[in-house]
């Protein structure tokens, strides 16, 4: 198993399988954003040989991101070694859900057990305002081409200030009156060249809780208000669904995080609020043995920090989000 300093447990590994997307969010990249050589990222055996190490050393959830995970090659055929790997008892994902219409299907044959399906708004004009590029009826597609094969759904939002902190938060939070649905809102957080319209835009949990509770009643905490893995969940009266809150920039979650990234290039992200990072491509790609990699994934996450230092105007500038995958 492997611990860092403060005692944490960590045993989850988010990968970036690519730092492109089909999409440009105006809070997660600059619509002229340009992307990293492939050969600068980590090949399709380096990731499977990285999950089988990772497995070594306790890890056992696993989950894809980017950038757009689904615009990565042989995505399938990843899930599928990753599935066959012993040691990985849970493959997630995180999608924009405008390809998933025809990958839904076959992901979840290859093991794919659950996705997180980003969505701001029901609207179609704001969505596109939003995304740049989206339609917002792929996504529905996508939810429901998710939902027939199979695939356990949360939807997400981030929120943002006079884009969708109004209307568009009450419409998504009243899903849950009718859908079995887990629907999360994000603070939005500072990071990387976007981190200025991000810091004017970010909306905070007790903001959001306002507008919706005004438009549909009251919030009710579930389970006492302890945290479902990085959000904190709420229901209305009522409701089939749950509405939970991931507030990492008012309440951070750092004593339970159990999670560490890996990001498209080969990096060991150990906070996504955080520079410190632990270069893998080059030992990989200068012959170290299984031995030394896991000593090296080891002692990184011995080193993994504790808290973002956004109140005190520290905000990681050496990445944009879609390079580290949320
Ligand atoms: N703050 C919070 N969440 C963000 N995401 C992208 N950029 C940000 C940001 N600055 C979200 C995406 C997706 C997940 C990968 O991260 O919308 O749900
Ligand atoms: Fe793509 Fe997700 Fe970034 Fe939007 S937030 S541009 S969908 S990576």
């Amino acid at each position: 198993m492997a611990f860092d300093r403060f005692g944490r447990n960590i045993n989850y590994l988010r990968i970036s399988l690519t730092d492109r997307c089909n999409l440009r969010c105006i809070y997660c990249m600059p619509e002229d954003m340009t992307f990293r050589p492939r050969s600068e990222l980590l090949q399709d055996d380096e990731i499977l040989r990285l999950v089988r190490l990772f497995t070594k050393i306790g890890f056992r959830k696993f989950r894809l991101t980017g950038g757009e995970p689904t615009v990565r090659a042989n995505l399938v055929e990843i899930v599928q070694s990753m599935s066959a790997t012993p040691g990985v008892d849970m493959i997630a994902m995180t999608t924009n859900g405008v390809l998933l219409d025809r990958m839904a299907g076959p992901l979840a044959e290859a093991g794919m057990r659950r996705v997180n399906i980003s969505i701001d708004t029901l609207d179609a004009d704001k969505f596109k305002k939003m995304t740049r590029w989206g339609k917002v009826e792929d996504v529905w597609r996508g939810i429901h081409a998710a939902e027939k094969a199979g695939l356990e759904i949360k939807l997400n939002a981030v929120v943002v200030r006079n884009y969708n902190d109004q209307e568009d938060l009450v419409d998504l939070a009243r899903l849950t009156l009718y859908q079995p649905w887990q629907i999360r809102f994000i603070e939005m957080m500072p990071l990387g060249d976007v981190s200025d319209f991000q810091l004017a835009g970010s909306v905070t949990e007790p903001e959001m809780v306002k507008t919706i509770e005004h438009a549909l009643g009251p919030l009710t905490p579930v389970n006492n208000g302890e945290l479902d893995g990085e959000a904190r969940l709420m229901s209305l009266e009522g409701a089939r669904g749950r509405i939970g809150f991931i507030s990492s920039v008012s309440h951070p979650f750092c004593a339970s995080c159990n999670r560490t990234r890996l990001t498209a290039d080969g990096r060991l992200r150990l906070c996504l609020l955080r520079e410190k990072e632990v270069d893998l491509m080059t030992p990989l790609r200068s012959g170290a043995t299984d031995d030394e990699m896991m000593d090296i994934l080891k002692e990184g996450i011995w080193w993994k920090p504790w808290g973002h230092q956004l109140d005190q105007d520290v905000i990681p500038l050496n990445r944009v989000m879609s390079e580290i995958g949320g």
